[in-house]
């Protein structure tokens, strides 16, 4: 049998139409328990980040653990609602907020407004001032520091466009507390993500820290310090680290955020959450041998999972259903009419054939959230070994 089969309901797995997602709901379960195990003994709040997997099950499992949810779109904040996610653990991040959206928010009465700009800030005073009503507001602050992730998905830096320069919070700060239908709770940041030193996160401690003291001097107490989210997960070793070491990473903030009594502390994680419960498992459709190359290509494609096309993303790559002693080096492809429609170049499998079935590991993040039709192929369905 291939590596990892006993993982996998092979058999069942043998009736499905690929290509499709399969989430293990024991290691999601699993992974909320020991979020939940160590965030007990303080006051903290971590949000699931929808944007990482939107899927209806997915949602409800989660919300039925009592995590809180980050959104950045109205169709984020509908899904979370229709999960049974907490309006009041609600924060909802974005640069681009619409009006439909942000009213949607006051409407539901959510927890925060993560801004990022002051017409931001001035819009939701207004629509709420409109509405009757008063949003609460978390301003997010740029810290320029870097997390040493891929350049796409670093968003802390001075020169990307997410939140609000530490030069012009003072400024900003004292216009929120001016705005009339503005209750102003918090201060917000986000690292980027896959990030897998813990250094990024003790210099945004340190930042953290000094803002809260300036703050305290000027009489103004934070009731919110949202560090975020951007944990990195194992994607090389699946198996040996299937739930992420939340331990280190909530025992960094520990260490290093000095939070006052006063202060509740929330988090924003998605991929560590979700990434390894889902695998994307596939068809060969055929194995092609070029000149110097052999190839083998999947039903799956880029528009079901994006990341090492996107990304230059490393997913391990398993053939479940292969008997084969004997490897051979392929690279693994998809149909679309992309060249970077490639998952691994130079993968170690055992002898593969038409027919054998392929799990594309580490997929549950952002991966069939991302999914899309191009080429006019079909969105990937999901299967459960649950429920
Ligand atoms: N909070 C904010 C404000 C964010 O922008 C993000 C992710 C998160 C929290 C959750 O980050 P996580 O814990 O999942 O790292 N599509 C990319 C990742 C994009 C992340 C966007 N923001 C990928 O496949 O690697």
């Amino acid at each position: 049998m291939g590596q990892g089969t006993n993982k996998f309901p092979i058999e069942s797995f043998q009736q499905e139409q690929t290509p499709f997602y399969y989430y293990d709901m024991d290691i999601l379960h699993k992974t909320l328990q020991e979020i939940n195990r160590l965030t007990q003994e303080y006051p903290t709040i971590v949000h699931y980040a929808i944007k990482a997997n939107g899927n209806e099950h997915i949602l409800k499992e989660i919300a039925l653990s009592g995590l809180g949810a980050d959104l950045v779109s109205g169709g984020e904040i509908k899904a979370a609602l229709e999960a049974g996610f907490d309006p009041k653990k609600m924060a909802f991040s974005g640069v681009g907020k619409t009006d439909w959206e942000i009213r949607l928010g006051i409407e539901h009465e959510i927890g925060c407004f993560n801004i990022e700009s002051v017409p931001e800030l001035e819009i939701i005073n207004q629509l709420a001032t409109e509405m009757g009503k008063t949003s609460n507001v978390a301003i997010r602050v740029n810290p320029d520091i870097d997390a040493h992730t891929h350049r796409f998905i670093t968003t802390a830096t001075a020169d990307n466009k997410f939140g609000i320069g530490i030069e012009v919070l003072d400024q900003v700060v004292e216009h929120a507390l001016h705005l009339p239908n503005i209750h102003l709770r918090g201060l917000h940041f986000h690292l980027g993500s896959q990030i897998t030193l813990m250094k990024p996160y003790e210099m945004l401690c340190e930042t953290a820290n000094g803002l809260i003291d300036h703050f305290e001097k000027k009489g103004i107490e934070f009731e919110i310090m949202n560090m975020g989210g951007g944990l990195g997960i194992d994607y090389a070793n699946p198996d040996e680290h299937c739930i992420p070491d939340f331990k280190l990473f909530f025992d960094t903030f520990k260490q290093h955020l000095k939070l006052r009594p006063y202060q509740q502390l929330h988090f924003e994680l998605g991929r560590s959450i979700v990434a390894q419960c889902g695998s994307l498992i596939t068809r060969v459709t055929f194995v092609k041998e070029n000149r110097n190359k052999q190839f083998v290509i999947l039903d799956a494609g880029m528009t079901d999972l994006i990341r090492p096309a996107l990304y230059e993303a490393h997913h391990r790559i398993q053939n479940i259903t292969s008997a084969e002693m004997n490897q051979a080096t392929y690279d693994v492809v998809g149909p679309v009419c992309e060249s970077s429609d490639t998952f691994a170049h130079d993968c170690i499998l055992p002898l593969t054939k038409r027919g054998d079935i392929i799990a594309i590991r580490s997929a549950g993040a952002y991966g069939e959230s991302m999914a899309s039709t191009y080429n006019m192929r079909h969105l990937p369905h999901s299967v459960f070994n649950k429920g």
